[in-house]
This record gives C-alpha cells, sequence and structure tokens, in this order.
C-alpha cells in the first residue's frame, strides 16, 4: 500500500544516488541505494540465492541506448555489431524457482537481492507453473521470472476486497505481491496470479548460447514465456522495437513498464560482467509513469446528454506521461463510496494512453481530519430538479428532460461528427448559440438565419453564410445519422444503421412497440426501451413535429434500381415455422429485392408468408384480408 507513486519514489531515488555520487562519504550502510530490493520478512524463512539476483540499470531514451552500446563497445574493445533480445518488462514481482530433477522444489522472493523470502507453498498455487517440467532435465536449474496479475483479475481482485470491507490496491503489481506474500497459501491460491520466465541463474548449465535459445528452451519445459520478445540485430531494431512496444503497452490484457534490452550472446554476457547492482549487459528502457499523486481540490457535477450526472475532482495539476493533469473522472457514487475519496484528500491518479484519468485510491496516511466526504447532491445543479438513483444502479440521473445542461449537450452532440456533423456548429458555437437563446432545441437549427449570426462574436458574412448552407445541406439527412444524431440512450452509430434497415422513416420507428423493436436482430431489451420511451415522451413528439415543419425529412438510403426490384413496396411478414429458408435468408432475399420485413401485422403490411403453425399473427392478416402466401408461393413470385 503506497504512500507515494513508483515515479515519484524513483525521482527521489535517483537523486539519492546523484548526491552520494558527489559526497561518497554520506553513503550508509543502511542506505536504499545499498540493496537492491526490500528486505525479506522475517515470517517467511528466509532462501539464499545461490547467484544474486541483480537489479537493471534505466534508459529513458533512445540516446541513453546508443550510450548503452557504446559502453559495451569500449568494454569490450570492438566495433562490431551486437545483437540484443529485447523484452516486455513485466510490472510484477521476480522471484526464483528451483527445479530439481525436474521437479519444483523451492520458490523465492529477490529480496534483498542475496536473499530472500521462502514462497513454496504459496508459488505452487500458481497454475502457470509447472510443478514438474515437461521435459527430463536432471540435475539443478534455476529459474527466475516474474509473477504478476492481470488487469482484469486485478479489479475483480479489488472489487472484492471493497465487497469485503478490505483495503484496495493501487495496482497489478502490488496487488501480486500482496497475493504472494500471503502467509496462509490458500489465499494465494484464490488471488489470479500468472508467471513468465525470462532468465535462468546460470546460463552456461543450460548449453544455450543465446538468450533467444533460451527462452525457447524455457518454453519447452513448459515454462511461459513472452511472446513480444523479438531479437534485434542492431541497437536502430532496438530503438524501433521499443517505439512498437510503446504502442502495444495499453492493449496488453497485463501491465508493462517498460522493454528489458539484454545482449543476446551468453559468451558476450559472461565477458561484459555484473557491477554491483546489475549486469553490464542489460539495460531497461523505462516507459513514462502512468501514475502520480495529486490532491482532490474540489468536486463539480456534470450532467451529461441522457441526464447522467458524473463526479469530476479537479486536482492539483501533476504531470503523467508528458500531460499535466488537473481532472479526473469519480465514475459515480457508488465508486467514491468504494475509494472513500473526499475533497482535500492525497490520491494516486492514473492516466493510461487515451483513457480518462481517474482516481485509483484515496491515500489514507495523509489525512489530517480536515478532508470532507464527497456526495452527489439531491438535485440538479443545474436545473434544480431532483436526481434519481435507482436502486440497483450506479448511475445518478436528472430526469428533467428540459434541463439546460442536458438540452445544450444534446444540441452539440446533433450538430457533431456523431450526429449529423453541421460544420461551422461545433461545440463551442453552440454553446454561444445556447446561451444567447438563440437555439435552445434542435428545431431551431433550422429556422436559423444569417442575420441572426453576423453580429455575434466570432461571426461574420462569410462564416453565417457557410453555416447557414452547411445547414441547409443536412435538411434531408439519412435515416440512421438522423436517428443517432438525436442522442437517444443505448443508440448510437451501429445500432441506428441497423434501425434504419427496419424502417420506412421516423414516424413508422415513433409507432414501433417494444415487441416489434425486439424481433429486429442486434436490437436488445436496452435499446427497445431506450427507443420507446424516447418517442413516447412529449417534449420528443412535440420536436419531431416541428423539425417537420422546419422541412426536415430524414431519408432512407434508397438507390435508384431497387424501387423496380420485384418487391419494392412490399413490407412482408413471415410467420410460423419456415423450412425452405431460415429468418435470417427470409430477412436477406427481401431485402435484396426492395422489399421491407414487417414484425408485427399492421395496416401497412402487404404480404403475409406463412410457415407451418402459423398462429395469431396469420389470423390478424386474415382479419385485415392481407395476401397470405405458402413458402413456395413467395419463392414463385420472386421468379
Ligand atoms: S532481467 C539481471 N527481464 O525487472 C537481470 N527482468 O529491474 C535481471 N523484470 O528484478 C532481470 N521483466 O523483476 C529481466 N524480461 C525481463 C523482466 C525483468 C520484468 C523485472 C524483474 C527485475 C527487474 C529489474
Amino acid at each position: 500500500s503506497p504512500i507515494i507513486s513508483d515515479s515519484e519514489y524513483d525521482a527521489l531515488f535517483q537523486e539519492l544516488l546523484d548526491l552520494e555520487d558527489k559526497h561518497p562519504g554520506l553513503r550508509t550502510s543502511d542506505s536504499p541505494s545499498q540493496r537492491v530490493g526490500g528486505a525479506p520478512l522475517d515470517k517467511f524463512s528466509q532462501v539464499q540465492h545461490t547467484i544474486p539476483m541483480l537489479s537493471l540499470e534505466n534508459a529513458f531514451s533512445d540516446d541513453d541506448l546508443y550510450n548503452f552500446e557504446k559502453r559495451l563497445q569500449n568494454y569490450l574493445n570492438q566495433n562490431n555489431a551486437i545483437s540484443y533480445i529485447a523484452e516486455p518488462k513485466i510490472d510484477g514481482l521476480a522471484v526464483e524457482l528451483v527445479y530439481l530433477d525436474g521437479l519444483l522444489a523451492q520458490a523465492s522472493t529477490r529480496g534483498d537481492g542475496t536473499t530472500g523470502e521462502d514462497i513454496t507453498a504459496q508459488i505452487k498455487t500458481v497454475s502457470a507453473i509447472p510443478l514438474k517440467l515437461r521435459e527430463l532435465y536432471p540435475g539443478r536449474l534455476e529459474i527466475r521470472g516474474e509473477v504478476f496479475m492481470n488487469r482484469d483479475g486485478f479489479n475483480k481482485l479489488n472489487q472484492q476486497q471493497q465487497s469485503e470491507g478490505k483495503p484496495l490496491f493501487a495496482n497489478p503489481r502490488n496487488a501480486a505481491a500482496g497475493s504472494l506474500r500471503q502467509l496462509d497459501p490458500a489465499i494465494t491460491a484464490k488471488r489470479p496470479l500468472r508467471f513468465f520466465t525470462y532468465a535462468v541463474s546460470q546460463p552456461s548449465v543450460t548449453h544455450c548460447t543465446t538468450q533467444s535459445s533460451l527462452l525457447e528452451k524455457l518454453q519447452h519445459l513448459g515454462l511461459p514465456t513472452n511472446r513480444h520478445t523479438i531479437v534485434c540485430r542492431s541497437i536502430k531494431e532496438v530503438t524501433d522495437n521499443l517505439k512498437n512496444l510503446s504502442e502495444l503497452r495499453h492493449a496488453l490484457p497485463y501491465e508493462i513498464d517498460g522493454m528489458v534490452v539484454k545482449v543476446d550472446s551468453f559468451d558476450l554476457q559472461a565477458r561484459l560482467g555484473n557491477k554491483s547492482r546489475a549486469p553490464r549487459w542489460a539495460i531497461a528502457c523505462k516507459f513514462p509513469a502512468t501514475q502520480a499523486t495529486s490532491k482532490i481540490i474540489s468536486v463539480e457535477f456534470q450532467i451529461g446528454r441522457t441526464g447522467a450526472i458524473t463526479p469530476v475532482a479537479n486536482l492539483e495539476p501533476v504531470n503523467i506521461d508528458g500531460v499535466t493533469v488537473s481532472r479526473a473522472t469519480l465514475h459515480n457514487q457508488d465508486e467514491i463510496d468504494r475509494k472513500d475519496l473526499h475533497v482535500g484528500d492525497t490520491v494516486l491518479i492514473q492516466r493510461a494512453g487515451d483513457v480518462i484519468p481517474e482516481v485509483v485510491k484515496a491515500i489514507e496516511e495523509k489525512r489530517d481530519g480536515s478532508e470532507i466526504p464527497i456526495i452527489i447532491p439531491p438535485n440538479c445543479p443545474e436545473c434544480d430538479s431532483p436526481l434519481e438513483k435507482p436502486e440497483g444502479e450506479a448511475i445518478t440521473r436528472c430526469n428533467n428532460n428540459l434541463c439546460p445542461a442536458q438540452q445544450l449537450r444534446t444540441l452539440a452532440h446533433f450538430t457533431s461528427k456523431a450526429g449529423l456533423d453541421i460544420e461551422g456548429l461545433g461545440k463551442k458555437y453552440i454553446e454561444q448559440l445556447f446561451s444567447l437563446n438563440i437555439i435552445k432545441t434542435i428545431p431551431d437549427i433550422f429556422t436559423l438565419k444569417a442575420e441572426q449570426l453576423i453580429h455575434l462574436d466570432g461571426w461574420g458574412d462569410k462564416s453565417a453564410e457557410k453555416t447557414i448552407a452547411a445547414i441547409e445541406e443536412r435538411r434531408q439527412p439519412e435515416l440512421h445519422r438522423f436517428i443517432a444524431a438525436l442522442g437517444i440512450r443505448f443508440i448510437g452509430e451501429v445500432t441506428a444503421t441497423t434501425i434504419e434497415n427496419s424502417f420506412a422513416n421516423v414516424t413508422d420507428l415513433s409507432q414501433a412497440t417494444t415487441e416489434a423493436l425486439l424481433e429486429i436482430e442486434s436490437i436488445g431489451a436496452q435499446a427497445a426501451n431506450s427507443l420507446v420511451a424516447y418517442f413516447s415522451n412529449p417534449v420528443v413528439i412535440q420536436m419531431l413535429e416541428a423539425l417537420e415543419q422546419a422541412g426536415v425529412n430524414p431519408q432512407k438510403k434508397i438507390t435508384q434500381n431497387l424501387k423496380e426490384l420485384k418487391l419494392s413496396n412490399e413490407i412482408i411478414l413471415f410467420t410460423g415455422s419456415l423450412q425452405k429458408f431460415s429468418r435470417n435468408e427470409a430477412k436477406k432475399i427481401v431485402k435484396e429485392n426492395g422489399g421491407q420485413i414487417a414484425t408485427t401485422v399492421t395496416k401497412k403490411t402487404t404480404i403475409v408468408v406463412a410457415g407451418e403453425k402459423a398462429g395469431s399473427k396469420r389470423k390478424k392478416a386474415e382479419e385485415l384480408g392481407k395476401t397470405i402466401l405458402s413458402e413456395d408461393e413467395f419463392l414463385q413470385m420472386l421468379k
């Protein structure tokens, strides 16, 4: 449970090393620089490593890598190209496994590099670690590798910790370390630990000549190795690979904090040898940290397009991976409660790749009692209507359709790229026109006149006219884009396209029942219910009428020749059990021939194809006097 982030620790440690370099007299025997890792806990019995488990020096840039190679060449007194192996630096904890005649005999942590803790019983619960090697291996083999936890395993573990009222782990590495150092191996067994091997203590005993061939051999023996390991024929290839790996970093299911570069040849490794803390033949290129500590200054409650309230923390600005982070999402009240967050708390912040920064946990040790609990207010901060948090749901909502914050977001979404993509009406301008009461609802966009814009801040004749022309261009939008632009909950671009295929126009869609919607492939209950709720809302009904009056007429994408196809103008319903083709095939046939599929019998249905055991739908079709065809008759019709 760290009280500062790794990057802050690294910076302090580096400062200490620099100071001790300048003033060697100040280097004491108990200085942290004199240890490789943490001292072993005395509750585990101790294990002496036959060969010390060393640490690695760090590189932070391509230059550092080129200098690394120069040092190697100087040391070897040669200019020949050197082959390297580049391996992901797995962010877990180092362990040593001793196999005797192929059987796992002992496992230990790195400890201070010389003496570690005996964790044999705990390691035996890690399923990725073989208790017996797959091939005969006589004698003693000391394997080294990293025990770690996948991100999803870590998230599940933290959820469980929370539900049991236990403290959260800051990251997968801490969770892995905490899980392995359980005196009771039964607890370790319940933790989702994994393992990759990356070394043996004495390569010479394996008869391999290179690290790359050793890794292959270890894989053969049943020990998992990492598949993103690559042999590089030059330091240039190493730097290229570093770039690739750093791009892959956040897509991997486990955390890596860098790339380890090793000289591939064991001969060269032996010639190069070790310094006190680290080998000369390897270096760790560290990726930028993804975590840092900061302080929650205040919390804002943002209202989304669909009324969802998101608490957002304002933070003391902190740099993570070159980006200044001053805000982080707190997700919802459940998350705030789970992490027990307060205004004034010192917190661990995480930002990985493009993901929105989030607060990982509060650092309780830093509290002074002045912290204030964070609670989503009972009323909407924008329109003051009471907020609701349905039982069993995490999200608190403002259910007032007329809430100005929601209206503004709805408008901004409507004109954005995800909506109708109206040039000139980006978020900034929508905010301006909304605050000036010029555009309050979607239909207002289509009655906008150039004269209303020309004199406003940031507008001129040209931009006003261009914007009006862009709006004009969207007066007949494609149906699916229009549906997506409305910003209905659970209805994104993909679902909108599915919907377009099943309805002739917005009016038809707005009158569809939940039952009818559910019959559309890939429309689930959430989407169906959301659509029905949306279109039965009086505010929406009024808006659609206003849009129609403003001449907005969403169009289905119909190609010209579709009109001449066999089934154009037909709305066909299939009922009963079909023998000649499946439902999906039937749908495909109808669409290919220009027809439309109906899922309930209505006045608009033109043909009903009835298979065996057709029931109520067939009866209804008969009552309405519809054409009823057998499967054969339907196929005949297409010939
Ligand atoms: S080689 C003498 N390879 O990084 C070389 N280490 O700071 C010893 N690590 O203690 C390590 N992935 O916990 C090596 N592919 C890899 C690694 C790796 C992660 C860790 C390991 C080690 C630390 C060095």
